[in-house]
């Protein structure tokens, strides 16, 4: 397909007027970004016309592949047919249609759908919910939300006061009294012989500990995604989750599962929470892979429970005074409909379940590498985390090497780039969750070449530091 623009006027406009998210301001600028052109199943194309297994689904969220001509049509169609609605006065087919076949697809009684735009703006609905709950049952004390280390939740004020990933709160202001978080709950990251069973009482403790610190009357709601997504691929101790949600139970918290990676597919089910961990949270969040990412979407799933709590007479005159201009797009539910439509006809959900675990056998054979500090996953998600800190002695604690760690998912894109595969590095790890279309043959391709990016990253350092890694 041939670029429609001209490439050297993308790189100057991207460089003088698109503020990114996350810019990194010292390369403000001169950023050097591929430019991507269109996509196709699992491929993308860059200015060069070279092909890329998109390893990390755009952004966690393209589960249905690129180039959907029926997305397309689905999308043309309601923008003819009615483009936008005000949702605080009207209502029209694709919201409540969407709105009853989520509340179909989701564990428990979660019954009430309230739409928005994205995953962060769902989360602040969440939030605010569990505010405006507490208000009306008259429990003006219960507002504390307690989240975790590594989380992320979202880029609004909410989202990011409950988000524990340092790169992301540092240099901003997010504090808050009503915001509390829990230490990590990596096992990779346990001390030295501990057992996963005693380092999952201890986080489960870590939970308990913090409501009664803070006392079970004051803690509104503990937050949490099922796996730590752009943590680091976190994969909780097996009963952590479910052994949360009884301490959430037991201390009358509400249990919030921010399922915006971990929902649509990712684990072979639409909501990992009860058919994966075996849990019925109080409300779901979703996003990214319900339109798969075509147009922007999220939903916040709240339980009949709580909603009948604080409706009709018990409402006290209250409205939940809070939504979006964009809440319930017409545009956007239809893509999400259509999207639904497709996972459901292509059994996409029993397709991830069945390549799944050859995608996580490829995924731990990288262990074996010398570099590669840890492995996890789960469904179709995983990480590699890679360093060299081991290697300080015998470089001599050399600056360079001391601060390479951080560079090592960059170094490893850059390979795996020219070897035709995006991977999305987080400092010294490298995240992957492909379109679920992906087949057993291009499993093959891209943990290939991911391999071969790793151990091409490998080599560089031993040139440059003149040091083995092995
Ligand atoms: C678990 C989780 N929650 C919330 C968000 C925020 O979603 P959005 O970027 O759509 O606002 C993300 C985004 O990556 C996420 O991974």
């Amino acid at each position: 397909m041939k670029p429609p623009h001209d490439l050297e006027r993308v790189r100057a406009d991207d460089n003088q007027n698109w503020f990114h998210p996350w810019e990194y301001m010292p390369d403000a600028g001169h950023a050097d970004r591929a430019i991507a052109s269109h996509g196709e199943g699992i491929y993308v194309y860059d200015e060069h016309g070279q092909q890329l297994i998109d390893g990390p689904g755009g952004m966690w969220c393209v589960q249905i592949g690129y180039g959907r001509r029926e997305m397309a049509d689905a999308i043309a169609e309601q923008v003819l047919r009615l483009p936008y609605m005000n949702p605080f006065s009207l209502t029209s087919a694709p919201p409540a249609e969407l709105a009853a076949r989520l509340a179909a697809l989701a564990p428990g009684d979660l019954k009430h759908v309230f739409l928005t735009t994205g995953g962060s703006t769902a989360v602040d609905t969440a939030l605010r919910f569990v505010h405006f709950y507490n208000n009306i049952r008259m429990r003006p004390d219960k507002k504390h939300i307690i989240s975790r280390a590594n989380a992320y939740h979202g880029s609004t004020y909410l989202g990011a006061l409950v988000t524990g990933k340092d790169r992301e709160q540092n240099w901003f202001d997010v504090a808050s009294p009503f915001a509390h978080l829990l230490p990590h709950v990596n096992p990779a990251r346990r001390p030295r012989g501990q057992s996963i069973a005693a380092f999952c009482a201890e986080k489960v403790n870590d939970l308990e500990a913090k409501i009664e610190e803070l006392g079970a009357a004051q803690v509104g709601a503990f937050i949490a995604e099922p796996i730590q997504a752009s943590g680091g691929v976190i994969v909780p101790p097996e009963g952590y989750l479910k052994r949360c949600w009884e301490v959430c139970r037991k201390h009358d918290v509400l249990f919030i599962a921010d399922e915006v990676v971990t929902g649509f597919g990712r684990l072979g089910h639409w909501f990992a929470s009860k058919d994966v961990f075996g849990i019925e949270p109080d409300m779901i969040i979703c996003a990214k892979g319900l339109t798969s990412g075509y147009l922007p979407l999220g939903a916040c799933l709240v339980s009949d429970r709580l909603f009948r709590d604080v409706a009709g007479a018990q409402a006290r005159g209250a409205s939940f005074g809070h939504g979006f201009t964009y809440s319930g797009h017409p545009v956007c539910c239809a893509a999400a409909l259509k999207n639904i439509e497709i996972m459901e006809r292509e059994n996409l959900l029993a397709h991830v379940r069945e390549v799944a675990p050859h995608f996580q056998r490829r995924l731990r054979e990288l262990a074996e590498i010398p570099m590669v500090f840890d492995v996890r996953g789960m469904g179709l998600v995983g990480c590699v985390e890679c360093t060299v800190a081991h290697l300080l002695e015998a470089a001599h604690d050399d600056e360079a090497l001391l601060t390479l760690d951080t560079d090592l998912g960059t170094r490893i894109d850059r390979h795996c780039h020219a070897l035709g595969l995006l991977v999305r590095p987080l400092v010294n790890q490298c995240v992957f969750s492909p379109p679920l279309t992906i087949t057993h043959e291009e499993i093959d391709q891209m943990f290939d070449k991911l391999r071969e990016g790793i151990l091409r990253t490998m080599h560089d350092i031993e040139q440059e530091f003149g040091i083995k890694v092995a």
